[in-house]
């Protein structure tokens, strides 16, 4: 059976880096995000006697099935669905991502958010959305916080097997609909270290790791009551300071993450200088050179004009709180 679905992106406020079970994808923190009303992936999966062997292709590319990044990312999750499925037949899948693939825009979330939408609906899997953001998180641990709209936690959960590692909605697309994240593009080249083996890597050899960890707890309250109260100062300011303390563990990481250009720099410093002088934002990254400005809706076209007259401009796309991931009709093939 042939199942289409559309998920969306999503950037974390209260950053989720560094994982307790490697196979499971276990986080070793819970962490918070807002999911976008951009950045969106369509993704159609067929299963069936139409589907000679599992295949993917992503942005119009046939993607090879033989290499060892697709058996230890899609085709293991496949196996997996295939598995809780009682399944053996080969899969079909075709996606598309509106926007730049593996360049620190969260498409490993909105991919397999869909992914697990898609073949929950073509294998009749029958799992709700707190079970779906379970699947998810098998694909990708950031994917699992796609499955809802607007303000999502992803719980960090105890038990060893996983059951209790989910997402769980706070607040949905409705209750700040002014809230605005500014995308700036400063480079869509794919990174060369991915979140999987960047986070590895810290793990174990950050020397900041365990400060890390003891930060966290306090970051998440903070942004949940900002969240519930529309506090920006409080979400924006905790945001800022968390991802920057994610980035002291990257660049503390042995060897070092650095994943910062020359125009990444320049606009963090531009969001401090704006807000000294009195226009209230704050940036957020993740493990690519873009920079995320945290603002409200009516000072976004005056951050806008201010980036556009920078040295070197970024390109910007805007994005407000999103839905979480649905079934379409849209199929892809
Ligand atoms: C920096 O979810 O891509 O964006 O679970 O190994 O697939 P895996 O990692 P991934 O890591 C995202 C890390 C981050 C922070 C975040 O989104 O919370």
């Amino acid at each position: 059976m042939k199942a289409s679905a559309v998920a969306r992106a999503n950037i974390a406020l209260v950053k989720y880096w560094g994982k307790r079970d490697e196979e499971r994808i276990l986080p070793a923190n819970g962490s918070i995000s807002l999911t976008l009303d951009g950045f969106t992936t369509l993704t159609t999966v067929e299963t069936g006697p139409r589907a000679p062997r599992d295949e993917l292709i992503l942005d119009g590319k046939a993607r090879g099935t033989d290499t060892r990044e697709f058996r230890e990312t899609v085709s293991r999750f496949i196996g997996l669905v295939r598995h809780e499925a009682g399944m053996l037949d080969p899969v079909k899948i075709v996606s598309r991502n509106d926007f730049p693939t593996g360049a620190g825009l969260a498409s490993s979330a909105s991919g397999y958010a869909a992914l697990a939408c898609a073949l929950n609906e073509a294998l009749a899997l029958g799992l709700d959305a707190r079970e779906l953001s379970i699947l998810a998180r098998r694909g990708s641990g950031s994917a699992t916080r796609s499955v809802f709209g607007g303000f999502v936690e992803w719980v960090r959960g105890e038990r060893g097997d996983g059951s209790d590692s989910h997402a769980v909605p706070l607040a949905g697309p409705d209750h700040w609909p002014a809230f605005r994240m500014v995308v700036c593009l400063t480079d869509t080249q794919e990174k060369k270290v991915k979140s999987r083996a960047g986070m590895a890597s810290s793990v174990a050899t950050s020397p900041f790791w365990g400060g890390w960890l003891r930060c966290v707890e306090a970051d998440l309250e903070a942004v949940r009551h900002g969240v519930a109260s529309r506090d920006f100062s409080l979400v924006g300011a905790t945001a800022e300071a968390n991802a920057l303390k994610m980035h002291a563990v990257m660049m503390t990481t042995s060897p070092s993450l650095l994943y910062w250009n020359p125009r990444t720099v320049q606009i963090l410093q531009a969001v401090r200088e704006w807000r000294e002088g009195g226009l209230e934002c704050y940036f957020t990254m993740d493990a690519g050179p873009q920079v995320k400005i945290l603002c409200i809706e009516d000072v976004s076209p005056e951050i806008r004009t201010r980036l556009s007259r920078l040295p070197h401009p970024p390109d910007v796309v805007e994005a407000s709180p999103g839905e979480g991931v649905a079934l379409t009709e849209k199929h892809l093939f």
